[in-house]
């Protein structure tokens, strides 16, 4: 038996046990009223989904994206679960701006994942090394419109 877990299998089912998504889903929908975001909104590391997978059911239009296959693959089977079936992209923050640019009024990185940058497919030995966080920022400020707003906890 394999007993290895990814933690995209971890940290799932430690939101499903620890966290109430109904907060992120007002964090979100209030602001982005009173911003009167329109545009295209993309989520940079959507992981498996958190939060995100209740706003599409809602019916808000968002694009995702994650740097992380196997995060991915677990947000593919939640979101076909949920009945919100979505195709997201396989995008590390730094290729963002080359892929969309100045597309989105909006990018959330959402999580407290800068914190947790490459850290999940181990391209980084040391979580606490910020030295890329230029690099990350760059790569989504690339992809927000002029006047767009970037969303980051
Ligand atoms: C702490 S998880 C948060 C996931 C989700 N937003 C949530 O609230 O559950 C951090 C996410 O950031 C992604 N990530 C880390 N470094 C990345 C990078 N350089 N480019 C794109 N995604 C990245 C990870 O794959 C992971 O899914």
């Amino acid at each position: 038996m394999n007993t290895e877990l990814h933690p995209a299998e971890v940290l799932d089912a430690y939101l499903h046990v620890c966290t109430d998504s109904s907060a992120f889903v007002d964090q979100f929908v209030g602001p982005a009223d009173q911003l009167e975001i329109r545009g295209p909104v993309l989520d940079c590391a959507v992981g498996t989904g958190f939060g995100t997978i209740e706003l599409l059911q809602l019916g808000h239009s968002i694009v995702c994206s994650d740097g992380c296959a196997e995060m991915l693959r677990q947000f593919s089977a939640n979101s076909e679960a949920a009945g919100v079936p979505a195709k997201p992209l396989l995008l590390r923050w730094n290729e963002l701006a080359y892929a969309f640019p100045q597309v989105f009024e909006l990018i959330l990185c959402r999580g407290n994942s800068l914190a947790y940058a490459d850290a999940w497919d181990s391209r980084v030995d040391d979580p606490s090394d910020f030295s890329s966080l230029v690099e990350h920022l760059s790569g989504m400020y690339g992809a927000i419109k002029p006047g767009g707003y970037l969303f980051v906890d």
